[in-house]
Protein backbone atom coordinates (compact mmCIF):
# COMPACT_ATOMS: atom_id res chain seq x y z
CA UNK A 1 0.00 0.00 0.00
CA UNK A 2 1.70 3.51 -0.31
CA UNK A 3 2.18 6.14 1.49
CA UNK A 4 -1.43 7.76 1.94
CA UNK A 5 -4.08 7.51 -0.05
CA UNK A 6 -7.18 10.14 -0.35
CA UNK A 7 -10.48 10.23 -0.89
CA UNK A 8 -13.28 12.65 -1.31
CA UNK A 9 -16.93 11.02 0.41
CA UNK A 10 -19.60 13.35 -0.50
CA UNK A 11 -22.82 14.33 1.12
CA UNK A 12 -25.98 13.14 0.30
CA UNK A 13 -29.52 14.30 -0.01
CA UNK A 14 -32.76 11.86 -0.17
CA UNK A 15 -34.97 13.22 -3.08
CA UNK A 16 -37.83 11.23 -1.92
CA UNK A 17 -37.77 8.79 1.01
CA UNK A 18 -41.19 6.50 1.41
CA UNK A 19 -40.57 4.42 4.23
CA UNK A 20 -42.80 1.26 4.05
CA UNK A 21 -43.77 -1.49 6.82
CA UNK A 22 -41.37 -3.19 9.10
CA UNK A 23 -39.44 -5.77 8.19
CA UNK A 24 -38.43 -9.68 10.20
CA UNK A 25 -35.07 -8.16 10.26
CA UNK A 26 -36.31 -4.79 12.35
CA UNK A 27 -35.19 -2.95 9.68
CA UNK A 28 -37.87 -0.99 7.32
CA UNK A 29 -38.32 -1.38 3.92
CA UNK A 30 -37.13 1.57 1.98
CA UNK A 31 -37.92 2.87 -1.70
CA UNK A 32 -35.74 6.38 -1.80
CA UNK A 33 -34.08 8.27 -4.88
CA UNK A 34 -30.53 9.62 -3.52
CA UNK A 35 -28.48 12.33 -4.89
CA UNK A 36 -24.84 13.33 -3.68
CA UNK A 37 -23.70 16.39 -3.58
CA UNK A 38 -20.53 18.81 -4.32
CA UNK A 39 -19.93 19.06 -0.10
CA UNK A 40 -17.77 16.66 0.72
CA UNK A 41 -15.07 15.20 3.69
CA UNK A 42 -12.01 14.37 2.79
CA UNK A 43 -10.50 10.74 3.86
CA UNK A 44 -6.69 10.24 3.97
CA UNK A 45 -5.41 6.64 4.92
CA UNK A 46 -1.94 6.13 5.99
CA UNK A 47 -0.31 2.47 7.22
CA UNK A 48 0.25 2.93 10.94
CA UNK A 49 1.17 0.86 13.68
CA UNK A 50 -2.36 0.76 15.35
CA UNK A 51 -5.68 2.28 14.02
CA UNK A 52 -7.02 5.40 14.87
CA UNK A 53 -9.33 7.99 13.41
CA UNK A 54 -8.69 11.99 13.51
CA UNK A 55 -11.28 14.15 12.56
CA UNK A 56 -10.10 17.35 11.68
CA UNK A 57 -12.08 20.60 9.73
CA UNK A 58 -15.39 22.84 10.27
CA UNK A 59 -17.39 19.94 11.77
CA UNK A 60 -14.94 17.96 13.40
CA UNK A 61 -17.43 17.91 16.66
CA UNK A 62 -19.65 15.48 17.10
CA UNK A 63 -17.82 12.97 14.92
CA UNK A 64 -16.74 10.10 16.89
CA UNK A 65 -12.82 9.64 16.91
CA UNK A 66 -12.66 5.63 18.19
CA UNK A 67 -13.71 2.45 16.72
CA UNK A 68 -17.63 3.47 16.65
CA UNK A 69 -16.32 5.61 13.83
CA UNK A 70 -18.16 4.06 10.75
CA UNK A 71 -14.49 4.96 8.38
CA UNK A 72 -12.94 2.18 11.37
CA UNK A 73 -15.86 -0.28 10.83
CA UNK A 74 -15.32 -0.07 7.20
CA UNK A 75 -11.84 -1.57 7.57
CA UNK A 76 -12.94 -4.19 9.70
CA UNK A 77 -16.10 -5.17 7.66
CA UNK A 78 -13.63 -5.50 4.96
CA UNK A 79 -11.63 -7.45 6.43
CA UNK A 80 -14.19 -9.61 7.88
CA UNK A 81 -15.57 -10.11 3.64
CA UNK A 82 -12.02 -10.80 2.62
CA UNK A 83 -11.34 -13.38 5.77
CA UNK A 84 -8.07 -11.58 6.55
CA UNK A 85 -6.61 -9.65 9.61
CA UNK A 86 -7.77 -5.84 9.18
CA UNK A 87 -4.66 -3.48 8.47
CA UNK A 88 -3.79 -0.71 10.89
CA UNK A 89 -4.03 2.40 9.53
CA UNK A 90 -4.35 6.05 10.19
CA UNK A 91 -7.70 7.34 9.16
CA UNK A 92 -7.91 11.18 9.24
CA UNK A 93 -11.20 12.95 8.03
CA UNK A 94 -11.88 16.33 6.91
CA UNK A 95 -15.04 16.95 8.32
CA UNK A 96 -17.12 19.36 6.29
CA UNK A 97 -19.79 17.53 6.15
CA UNK A 98 -21.89 18.28 9.58
CA UNK A 99 -22.51 15.09 11.63
CA UNK A 100 -25.90 13.09 12.33
CA UNK A 101 -27.50 15.86 10.34
CA UNK A 102 -29.19 13.40 7.53
CA UNK A 103 -26.25 14.08 4.91
CA UNK A 104 -24.98 10.42 5.43
CA UNK A 105 -21.20 11.99 6.35
CA UNK A 106 -20.67 9.31 8.32
CA UNK A 107 -21.80 6.59 5.77
CA UNK A 108 -20.20 8.36 2.66
CA UNK A 109 -16.45 8.23 5.00
CA UNK A 110 -16.76 4.71 5.34
CA UNK A 111 -18.03 3.86 1.63
CA UNK A 112 -14.57 6.12 0.73
CA UNK A 113 -12.77 3.74 2.95
CA UNK A 114 -13.83 1.33 1.03
CA UNK A 115 -13.03 2.22 -2.33
CA UNK A 116 -9.96 3.31 -1.34
CA UNK A 117 -8.80 0.02 0.03
CA UNK A 118 -10.27 -1.83 -2.95
CA UNK A 119 -7.58 -0.21 -4.97
CA UNK A 120 -4.88 -1.19 -2.76
CA UNK A 121 -5.95 -4.51 -1.09
CA UNK A 122 -5.23 -7.57 -3.58
CA UNK A 123 -8.70 -9.71 -4.64
CA UNK A 124 -11.56 -7.07 -3.55
CA UNK A 125 -14.66 -7.46 -5.55
CA UNK A 126 -17.53 -5.45 -6.13
CA UNK A 127 -19.13 -8.06 -4.16
CA UNK A 128 -17.34 -8.13 -0.97
CA UNK A 129 -17.29 -4.30 -0.78
CA UNK A 130 -20.92 -4.51 -0.97
CA UNK A 131 -21.16 -7.31 1.56
CA UNK A 132 -18.63 -4.86 3.94
CA UNK A 133 -20.67 -1.47 3.38
CA UNK A 134 -24.16 -3.37 3.97
CA UNK A 135 -22.49 -4.59 7.33
CA UNK A 136 -21.07 -1.22 8.48
CA UNK A 137 -24.44 0.16 7.42
CA UNK A 138 -28.21 0.91 5.33
CA UNK A 139 -26.68 4.35 3.07
CA UNK A 140 -23.35 2.90 2.86
CA UNK A 141 -24.18 0.82 -0.31
CA UNK A 142 -25.75 3.44 -1.83
CA UNK A 143 -22.40 5.56 -1.30
CA UNK A 144 -19.82 2.85 -3.02
CA UNK A 145 -21.73 4.19 -6.18
CA UNK A 146 -22.94 7.91 -5.58
CA UNK A 147 -24.50 9.94 -8.24
CA UNK A 148 -28.46 9.71 -8.92
CA UNK A 149 -29.74 6.07 -7.91
CA UNK A 150 -32.88 4.14 -6.55
CA UNK A 151 -31.85 2.41 -3.18
CA UNK A 152 -34.67 0.25 -2.34
CA UNK A 153 -35.23 -2.64 0.17
CA UNK A 154 -32.99 -2.01 3.72
CA UNK A 155 -30.65 -0.09 1.42
CA UNK A 156 -28.90 -2.57 -0.18
CA UNK A 157 -30.74 -2.71 -3.71
CA UNK A 158 -29.05 0.07 -5.97
CA UNK A 159 -30.28 0.71 -9.21
CA UNK A 160 -28.30 4.07 -10.37
CA UNK A 161 -30.34 6.44 -12.57
CA UNK A 162 -29.70 8.85 -15.20
CA UNK A 163 -27.89 11.96 -13.32
CA UNK A 164 -29.92 14.82 -12.26
CA UNK A 165 -29.20 17.53 -14.24
CA UNK A 166 -27.11 20.72 -12.23
CA UNK A 167 -29.30 22.05 -9.33
CA UNK A 168 -28.04 24.25 -6.86
CA UNK A 169 -28.49 22.92 -3.19
CA UNK A 170 -28.54 24.87 -0.07
CA UNK A 171 -28.23 23.20 3.05
CA UNK A 172 -30.08 24.58 6.50
CA UNK A 173 -28.44 22.81 9.72
CA UNK A 174 -30.15 23.49 12.88
CA UNK A 175 -28.05 23.75 15.67
CA UNK A 176 -29.00 20.84 17.57
CA UNK A 177 -29.65 16.92 16.27
CA UNK A 178 -30.69 13.93 18.71
CA UNK A 179 -28.89 11.52 19.84
CA UNK A 180 -29.37 8.34 18.45
CA UNK A 181 -31.35 10.19 16.09
CA UNK A 182 -32.08 7.96 12.77
CA UNK A 183 -33.73 4.82 15.13
CA UNK A 184 -35.53 7.32 17.46
CA UNK A 185 -37.74 8.82 13.86
CA UNK A 186 -37.66 5.51 12.75
CA UNK A 187 -39.75 4.84 16.12
CA UNK A 188 -41.67 7.28 15.38
CA UNK A 189 -42.77 6.50 11.91
CA UNK A 190 -43.99 3.27 13.81
CA UNK A 191 -46.08 4.83 16.16
CA UNK A 192 -47.54 7.32 13.90
CA UNK A 193 -48.37 3.88 11.94
CA UNK A 194 -49.07 5.03 7.79
CA UNK A 195 -47.26 2.58 5.75
CA UNK A 196 -46.22 4.58 2.23
CA UNK A 197 -45.89 3.18 -1.16
CA UNK A 198 -43.35 3.69 -3.13
CA UNK A 199 -45.27 6.01 -5.82
CA UNK A 200 -43.08 8.98 -5.53
CA UNK A 201 -39.72 7.65 -5.73
CA UNK A 202 -40.98 5.22 -9.24
CA UNK A 203 -42.78 8.33 -11.09
CA UNK A 204 -39.95 10.52 -10.88
CA UNK A 205 -37.29 7.55 -11.69
CA UNK A 206 -39.29 7.26 -15.07
CA UNK A 207 -38.93 10.68 -15.79
CA UNK A 208 -35.25 11.21 -14.74
CA UNK A 209 -33.01 13.14 -16.42
CA UNK A 210 -35.41 15.85 -15.03
CA UNK A 211 -35.25 19.35 -13.51
CA UNK A 212 -36.70 19.46 -9.84
CA UNK A 213 -37.86 21.30 -6.93
CA UNK A 214 -38.69 20.56 -3.53
CA UNK A 215 -42.61 20.64 -4.94
CA UNK A 216 -41.96 17.63 -6.35
CA UNK A 217 -39.93 15.61 -3.62
CA UNK A 218 -41.04 13.34 -0.66
CA UNK A 219 -40.07 12.36 2.12
CA UNK A 220 -41.67 10.22 5.27
CA UNK A 221 -39.67 11.37 8.03
CA UNK A 222 -41.61 14.60 7.38
CA UNK A 223 -44.82 13.32 9.05
CA UNK A 224 -42.86 13.14 12.46
CA UNK A 225 -39.48 15.52 12.49
CA UNK A 226 -41.56 18.93 13.63
CA UNK A 227 -42.61 16.53 16.78
CA UNK A 228 -38.71 14.91 17.66
CA UNK A 229 -36.78 18.17 16.70
CA UNK A 230 -37.85 20.91 18.55
CA UNK A 231 -37.98 24.53 16.95
CA UNK A 232 -37.34 23.07 13.34
CA UNK A 233 -41.22 23.92 12.56
CA UNK A 234 -40.37 27.02 13.15
CA UNK A 235 -37.05 27.23 11.25
CA UNK A 236 -38.80 25.68 8.10
CA UNK A 237 -41.50 28.60 8.29
CA UNK A 238 -39.31 31.47 8.60
CA UNK A 239 -36.94 29.59 5.52
CA UNK A 240 -39.64 29.29 3.21
CA UNK A 241 -40.97 32.82 4.01
CA UNK A 242 -37.80 34.62 3.56
CA UNK A 243 -36.79 32.74 0.61
CA UNK A 244 -40.25 31.79 -1.01
CA UNK A 245 -39.83 28.55 -1.79
CA UNK A 246 -40.35 25.20 -0.66
CA UNK A 247 -37.50 23.37 1.26
CA UNK A 248 -37.71 19.82 2.63
CA UNK A 249 -35.99 17.71 4.89
CA UNK A 250 -32.68 15.09 4.58
CA UNK A 251 -33.24 11.83 5.31
CA UNK A 252 -33.94 11.79 8.90
CA UNK A 253 -33.11 15.41 9.34
CA UNK A 254 -32.85 17.58 11.05
CA UNK A 255 -31.33 19.51 8.18
CA UNK A 256 -33.69 21.01 5.41
CA UNK A 257 -32.70 21.83 2.12
CA UNK A 258 -33.39 24.17 -0.83
CA UNK A 259 -33.25 22.23 -4.48
CA UNK A 260 -32.96 24.58 -7.56
CA UNK A 261 -31.87 26.51 -10.45
CA UNK A 262 -27.76 26.81 -9.62
CA UNK A 263 -28.18 30.23 -10.60
CA UNK A 264 -31.33 30.96 -7.44
CA UNK A 265 -28.55 29.49 -4.79
CA UNK A 266 -26.73 32.95 -3.83
CA UNK A 267 -30.35 34.19 -3.25
CA UNK A 268 -31.86 31.97 -1.57
CA UNK A 269 -28.17 31.44 0.74
CA UNK A 270 -28.47 35.64 1.51
CA UNK A 271 -32.30 35.50 2.08
CA UNK A 272 -32.37 32.80 5.00
CA UNK A 273 -29.11 34.80 6.32
CA UNK A 274 -29.71 35.33 10.45
CA UNK A 275 -31.59 32.67 11.42
CA UNK A 276 -30.73 30.28 14.20
CA UNK A 277 -28.82 27.71 11.48
CA UNK A 278 -25.69 27.36 9.46
CA UNK A 279 -26.48 27.39 6.10
CA UNK A 280 -24.00 25.89 3.19
CA UNK A 281 -24.49 26.71 -0.23
CA UNK A 282 -23.69 23.49 -2.56
CA UNK A 283 -24.63 22.08 -5.55
CA UNK A 284 -25.65 18.24 -7.23
CA UNK A 285 -22.71 16.41 -8.09
CA UNK A 286 -22.69 12.63 -10.01
CA UNK A 287 -20.20 10.17 -8.79
CA UNK A 288 -16.36 10.90 -7.29
CA UNK A 289 -15.27 7.63 -8.09
CA UNK A 290 -16.21 8.76 -12.27
CA UNK A 291 -15.05 11.82 -11.97
O1 LIG B 1 -28.33 0.74 9.15
P1 LIG B 1 -28.10 2.04 9.89
O2 LIG B 1 -27.12 1.90 11.00
O3 LIG B 1 -27.78 3.15 8.96
O4 LIG B 1 -29.51 2.41 10.53
C1 LIG B 1 -29.68 3.12 11.74
C2 LIG B 1 -31.02 2.72 12.34
O5 LIG B 1 -32.10 3.13 11.49
C3 LIG B 1 -31.20 1.22 12.51
O6 LIG B 1 -30.75 0.79 13.75
C4 LIG B 1 -32.69 1.05 12.39
O7 LIG B 1 -33.30 1.34 13.63
C5 LIG B 1 -33.12 2.15 11.45
N1 LIG B 1 -33.31 1.71 10.05
C6 LIG B 1 -34.47 1.05 9.70
N2 LIG B 1 -34.67 0.66 8.39
C7 LIG B 1 -33.75 0.95 7.45
C8 LIG B 1 -32.57 1.64 7.77
C9 LIG B 1 -32.37 2.01 9.08
O8 LIG B 1 -35.33 0.79 10.54
N3 LIG B 1 -33.97 0.57 6.18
Amino acid sequence: MPDTLTGLAPAKINLTLEIGGTRPDGYHDLSSILQTLALADEVTLQPAASTSVENTGPFADGSPGGPENLAWRAVDALADALGREPEPLRIRIVKRIPAAGGLGGGASDAATVLRLLARHWPGVSENALATAATGVGSDEPFFLAGGTALVEGRGERVTPLPDLPGHGVVLFIPPDTLPNKTATLFRALDRDGRVDEPTVSTALAERLPARVTGADLYNSFERVAFDCFPGLAGLWEQIEARTGEAVRLAGAGPTLFWIGPVNETERVRNAAEGLDCTIIPTATAGSPWLR
